[in-house]
């Protein structure tokens, strides 16, 4: 497989973490790219200030596939503050980099958390 992907990119799209939903979310966020109209429902579950647990559907490609998957790890056990600082662009960083076409897909997961923070917020 061989479209400018890095290979861990590709590694994490093949065996991503946290896909799914949570029943007993309590912020729950989803955000359409303007790009490309690909969906993105991100769920979180907050205890204390502190996100426990994250997990994300999406009719997105393997770029926002592989960003969420790595988005998700990366703010589960932050406070929704350090959470709420998260871009796409630490997230691509840690993947080391994607193809400049596909930069818009990793803005899903970012925005994703932030109207599920939103959510939780607008319920407390
Ligand atoms: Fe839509 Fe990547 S092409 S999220």
């Amino acid at each position: 497989m061989s479209n400018g992907y890095n290979e861990k990119v590709i590694e994490v799209f093949s065996n991503p973490k946290n896909v799914g939903s949570i029943p007993d979310a309590n912020g729950v966020g989803t955000v359409g790219n303007a790009t490309c109209g690909d969906i993105m429902k991100m769920y979180l579950k907050i205890e204390n200030n502190v996100i426990v647990d994250a997990k994300f559907q999406t009719f997105g490609c393997a770029a926002a596939i592989a960003t969420s998957s790595t988005a998700t790890e990366m703010v589960i056990g932050k406070t929704v503050e350090e959470a709420e600082r998260l871009t796409n662009a630490d997230v691509v960083n840690s993947l080391g980099g994607l193809p400049a076409q596909k930069m818009h897909c990793s803005v899903l997961a970012e925005e994703a958390i932030r109207e599920a923070i939103k959510d939780y917020r607008s319920k407390q």
